[in-house]
C-alpha cells in the first residue's frame, strides 16, 4: 500500500565536458537498472526530435546561424517542452537519467561570456535533479579523444571556458566522477551514487525546482 509520494524516480543528471563520457555511461546505467527491474528512461537533452531540438541540432552542426542568447532560450525552451512529462513520469515512479540538463545550458553560455544571472533566469521553475553527476576531464584529455571537433563547441580553448564555468556552477551535492579512470570504475561509482538517491527519492525526498 505505497503512497504516490514515496514510490517516485529519482531525477538523475550527467554533466561534463563533451567527449567526457557521459553517454555511454548513462547507456550503461540504463541497462543495469532496467535489468534490475526498476522503471527507467534514459533521456537527453538538447533532445533533437522536437521541432526546437531540430532548430538547436541545426545551429550545432553549424548549418544556421543564431544569436549567443537565442540559441540559449532554444535550449531551455527545449527542456520546458519536455517539464510536464518529467513530472509525470517521476511521479509516476520511474527514474529518468538525464545526459546534460540546465547545468549544461548555463555552462556553455555563459563560457560565451553571457551573465551567469541571465543565463539562469529561464531555468528557474524547471524541476531540480535530485543527483547531479559531473564526470571530470580536462579539456586536453577530453580533446584527444575520438570525435571531438565533429560540433560548433568541440574546440580545444572554448572547452576550458566551459570546464571553468561548470567549476563556478558546482555545489557541494554534485557527485564528482573522475572521467579518466576505467568505464568500469566508472560504471560500479556512478552506480553507488545513484542507487542511494533512489532510496533516497522512494523514500519520500520531495521534487523542488530550479535553482534551490
Ligand atoms: P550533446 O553532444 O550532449 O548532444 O550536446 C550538444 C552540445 O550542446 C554540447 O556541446 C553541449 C551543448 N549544450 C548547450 O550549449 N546548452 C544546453 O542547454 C545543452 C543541453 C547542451
Amino acid at each position: 500500500n505505497k503512497e504516490s509520494s514515496s514510490s517516485r524516480g529519482a531525477l538523475i543528471v550527467l554533466e561534463g565536458l563533451d567527449r567526457c563520457g557521459k553517454t555511454s555511461q548513462s547507456g550503461r546505467l540504463y541497462k543495469y537498472l532496467e535489468e534490475r527491474g526498476h522503471s527507467v528512461e534514459s533521456w537527453r537533452f538538447p533532445d533533437r526530435n522536437t521541432g526546437v531540438g531540430q532548430m538547436i541540432s541545426s545551429y550545432l552542426a553549424n548549418q544556421s546561424q543564431l544569436d549567443d542568447h537565442a540559441i540559449h532560450l532554444l535550449f531551455s525552451a527545449n527542456r520546458w517542452e519536455k517539464r510536464s512529462l518529467m513530472e509525470e513520469k517521476l511521479k509516476s515512479g520511474t527514474t529518468l537519467i538525464v545526459d546534460r540538463y540546465s547545468y549544461s545550458g548555463v555552462a556553455f553560455s555563459y563560457a560565451k561570456g553571457l551573465d551567469i544571472g541571465w543565463c539562469k533566469a529561464p531555468e528557474i521553475g524547471l524541476l531540480a535533479p535530485d543527483l547531479v553527476v559531473y564526470l571530470d576531464i580536462s579539456p586536453e584529455k577530453a580533446a584527444e579523444r575520438g570525435g571531438f571537433g565533429d560540433e560548433r563547441y568541440e574546440q580545444l580553448e572554448f572547452q576550458k571556458k566551459v570546464a571553468g564555468s561548470y567549476l563556478a556552477l558546482r555545489d557541494s551535492s554534485w557527485k564528482v566522477i573522475d572521467a579518466t579512470l576505467s568505464i568500469e570504475d566508472i560504471e560500479k561509482k556512478l552506480r553507488e551514487v545513484v542507487l542511494d538517491c533512489m532510496k533516497a527519492c522512494h523514500k519520500g525526498k520531495p521534487l523542488s525546482q530550479l535553482w534551490p
